[in-house]
């Protein structure tokens, strides 16, 4: 029997064991998914403090309880290891290492090269290598075949090969591994088969495409038109601002059809480890193939845009109390990208924090999320949103709609609010409040509607 065949039975009565390359966001949700159908799942990742973590039966994704990871490390279905030389026990294994941006903003694919290596170092006959990580159309096939194959094993004989895009949507609780349809294209028709068949364990709905380029273009698609809806919905924030309207109102009257309309909210721009990224990607690629991808670009431009729109909304704010930004104490609600999550990756908000102080702005931020955070150079505490603080600052800016933060009450005690989100509710405001776009909405001052420290 060939190897590959002998992994199609392995796949068929789940003896196969998987590995799982890179237990962050996207890995340690697979991995746990995997072990809890059954299958036998080794855990690899470079940070030995996850590992530990892991062994311990602890959880650093929010997304994956505790219980569940010691469950399966009790049962021997899940192990974590920083131990390499394990891949070769391994007969399907996933690459699911970060993919950044450099500097000058290309695509940095120096993570997935060491995975790629880890693999060969250990590749034997009868392995399928499927690439998780976001990427440029025609990587799978021509950045991680070539060291594949100058094993001396052939992709779609002896090894398989896949691109399979994540999908996983941290803080989502309607949508998770099992329910989210999974696209898989392999390089060749057998590696695409035996990649659906080993996915189809924990996926309820698996798509095969013709390639593992057209998989990644799919993800690209995808994320690039979320990027794009949003920059869109951005300008036609700061439209709305030049002729006088909330953006919100417009949105909300306009998603009232009910086909051929699809609602994105404006806000302070684009963050995480994905949207803001990988439409980059495409772009690089394209650039290469002598080809501007402009509604990529100009998306990043708009987006990229925001977090000064948003600063400039403060200033313009405060000068209307007769006050400057230079001077002024702002305190930043929420550092996380996006509501609920404790991830800071390319927030907008750190750009704001960053705007605000480049004005001469005391700064300082709140998140029940995030103790504290790194960027631009400098470490930020995280402080309350009690009374007493929220009455020793100028303004505040909501960049983050945490779903954990008392609203009603912000909106009663703050002086003065810039809200990028939408999140504080205007019958409740004491002071002024300044939508992301058109005119102020003046409170009267009123008794807090809930006891200090309570939630919406
Ligand atoms: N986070 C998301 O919501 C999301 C969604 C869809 C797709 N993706 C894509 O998935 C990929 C991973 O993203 P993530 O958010 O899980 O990143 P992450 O930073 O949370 O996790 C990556 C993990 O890989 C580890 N790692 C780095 N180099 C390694 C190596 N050589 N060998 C083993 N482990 C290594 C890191 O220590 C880290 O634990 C990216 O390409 C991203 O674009 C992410």
């Amino acid at each position: 029997m060939d190897a590959l065949k002998t992994l199609e039975t392995k796949i068929r009565d789940r003896s196969c064991t998987y590995g799982v390359i890179g237990l962050g966001y996207v890995g340690l949700p697979l991995a746990v998914a995997f072990a809890q159908r059954g299958v036998k799942v080794i855990g690899f990742d470079v940070d030995a403090s996850k590992i530990a973590a892991l062994a311990a039966g602890r959880s650093y994704i929010p997304d994956v309880p505790a219980a569940e990871v010691a469950t399966e490390v009790k049962a021997g279905r899940f192990t974590a290891t920083t131990d390499f030389g394990r891949l070769g026990d391994c007969d399907v294994i996933s690459i699911c290492v970060p993919t950044p941006l450099s500097k000058s903003r290309d695509p940095d694919v120096s993570f997935v090269a060491a995975a790629t290596e880890s693999v060969v170092r250990t590749l034997r006959p009868g392995q399928l290598v499927v690439l998780e990580s976001t990427t440029y159309p025609g990587m799978t096939e021509e950045f991680l075949r070539p060291p594949m194959e100058k094993t001396g094993l052939v992709v779609g004989r002896d090894v398989g090969l896949a691109f399979s895009p994540e999908r996983v949507d941290p803080g989502n609780a309607k949508y998770g591994i099992k329910n989210t349809p999974k696209v898989v294209g392999g390089v060749g028709a057998r590696s695409t088969k035996l990649s659906a068949d080993f996915y189809r364990i924990a996926v309820e709905t698996v798509v095969e495409v013709s390639s593992a380029a057209a998989a990644e273009m799919a993800k690209l698609l995808e994320n690039t038109f979320r990027s794009v809806n949003i920059a869109l919905v951005n300008e036609v924030a700061i439209m709305c601002d030049r002729l006088g309207l909330d953006v919100r109102e417009v949105v909300g009257a306009a998603a009232t059809k009910p086909f051929g309309f699809m609602a994105f909210q404006a806000g302070p721009g684009t963050g995480g480890h994905c949207i803001p990224l990988d439409p980059l990607y495409l772009s690089w690629k394209l650039r290469t193939l002598e080809y501007r991808a402009r509604f990529v670009e100009l998306a990043d431009d708009v987006n990229l845009s925001m977090p000064r729109y948003v600063v400039s909304r403060v200033a313009t704010a405060l000068n209307e109390e007769r006050r400057a930004l230079k001077g002024s104490r702002v305190l930043v609600l929420g550092v996380a990208y996006k509501r609920d999550v404790d991830d800071t990756r390319e927030s907008p908000s750190l750009e704001i924090l960053r705007h605000l102080e480049e004005g001469g702005a005391e700064v300082a931020y709140a998140d029940p999320y995030v103790a504290e955070v790194t960027a631009h150079g400098r470490t930020y505490k995280g402080v309350g949103t009690d009374d007493a603080t929220l009455a020793g600052f100028d303004a505040v800016v909501v960049a983050t709609d945490h779903r954990a933060f008392p609203w009603d009450r912000i909106a009663a005690k703050a002086r003065l609010i810039v809200d990028s989100r939408g999140a504080v509710p205007r019958e409740h405001v004491g002071g002024t409040l300044w939508p992301l776009s058109g005119p102020p909405v003046h409170g009267v001052a009123k008794p807090a509607p809930k006891p200090a420290g309570a939630a919406r």
